[in-house]
């Protein structure tokens, strides 16, 4: 069985690219191996020194989490700053990280654009916590984007220099879990691509049904087919394949015949296709809106989370420890 871990950034919701993305995979992957997922709120801190919300974003993000699918009681969900053990690893394993080759860090020189007045040392070892997180429970596979690929590099670059450091077979080499062709990709609304969080163009499983209505009707169209069996503009397409992640098959017919004899009209296939979001979302968003309300349980969550993670990563640190050559006295 192998371990798999993900960290998940604290900022921002859920939308339904992420939910029938990543979300659907992890929740499928959880029975399948030791996986561990948790919120990763110090990597926050590198953009977000002063949190207004630190507390309440991790309560929305267990909660949108958690509703989607993650059992807690299968995989072990918890809080990044709930497990002491990280900080400590992070801390020596920056002793063998080089300035040079974080400063060369795509995601670093990334945020010195973005972030110029606050180009913190927290942004430049970040790749260095990212590898704690993975090596303290001596991780197989991350799942991962591909904007975190070469920071998931670095990882195994860190791990390989503190085998060959101390002459040890410690670590393994975590690889990239690629979901492939199983991941589904959710068109945005705007008519260009995929469903993003800074495209700006996401339906979240927070929004309310008046929030959807309105985002799915002011969708890009164009001026509808004019002869029979015309092909599809990009904008219609994504529609067409949000029905059919939504929407019965009887009703993604009804609306091809319709396009195909060109007497479609977009504002119905919206209306449709809104209310069937809101019907598959609905559920869902009620299912957040309980957990984050409660609070027994979401303590119980966290405190399960962070006995099960430490167990696993205080046994890595005293190793790590000793190898290095902290002896107890
Ligand atoms: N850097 C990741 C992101 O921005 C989040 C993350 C932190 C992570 N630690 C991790 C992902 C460890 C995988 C493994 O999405």
């Amino acid at each position: 069985m192998d371990t798999v871990l993900s960290g998940i950034r604290s900022t921002g919701s859920l939308h339904l690219g992420n939910y029938f993305g990543a979300v659907k995979n992890f929740v499928k992957m959880q029975h399948e191996n030791r996986c561990f997922f948790f919120v990763a709120d110090y990597h926050s801190l590198t953009t977000h020194p002063k949190p207004e919300n630190l507390q309440d974003s991790v309560r929305s993000v267990l909660s949108e989490y958690i509703a989607s699918g993650l059992d807690p009681e299968v995989a072990t969900l918890y809080v990044q700053s709930d497990v002491p053990e990280i900080p400590e690893l992070y801390l020596l394993l920056n002793m063998n990280a080089y300035v040079g080759e974080l400063q060369r860090t795509t995601t670093f020189k990334e945020k010195i654009r973005s972030q110029p007045d606050n180009v913190n040392a927290g942004l430049l070892t970040y790749p260095v916590l990212m590898c704690a997180d993975i090596i303290i429970h001596n991780a197989d596979k991350v799942p991962v984007g591909k904007d975190q690929e070469q920071n998931l590099e670095m990882a195994r670059k860190f791990a390989r220099r503190f085998n060959t450091m101390y002459g040890v077979e410690y670590f393994k080499m975590p690889e990239p879990y690629n979901f492939g062709d199983k991941l589904i990709k959710v068109p945005g609304l705007d008519g260009t691509g995929k469903m993003g969080k800074s495209e700006g163009n996401g339906i979240f499983l927070v929004d309310e049904p008046s929030v959807i209505r309105k985002k799915v009707m002011r969708a890009v169209t164009d001026a509808g087919p004019t002869k029979p069996n015309s092909k599809m503009s990009e904008p219609v397409k994504n529609l067409f394949y949000l029905l059919e992640l939504l929407s019965t098959p009887d009703t993604v017919q009804f609306f091809r015949e319709q396009y195909k004899n060109c007497t479609i009209r977009y504002g119905d296939l919206k209306k449709q296709l809104a209310e069937d979001m809101i019907a598959f979302t609905s559920p869902v968003r009620k299912r957040i809106l309980d957990i984050y309300h409660d609070d027994d349980y979401l303590k119980k969550v966290v405190r399960m989370g962070a006995e099960r993670a430490r167990a696993s990563a205080s046994k890595t640190l005293r190793d790590v420890r000793e190898i290095i050559g902290f002896k107890p006295f």
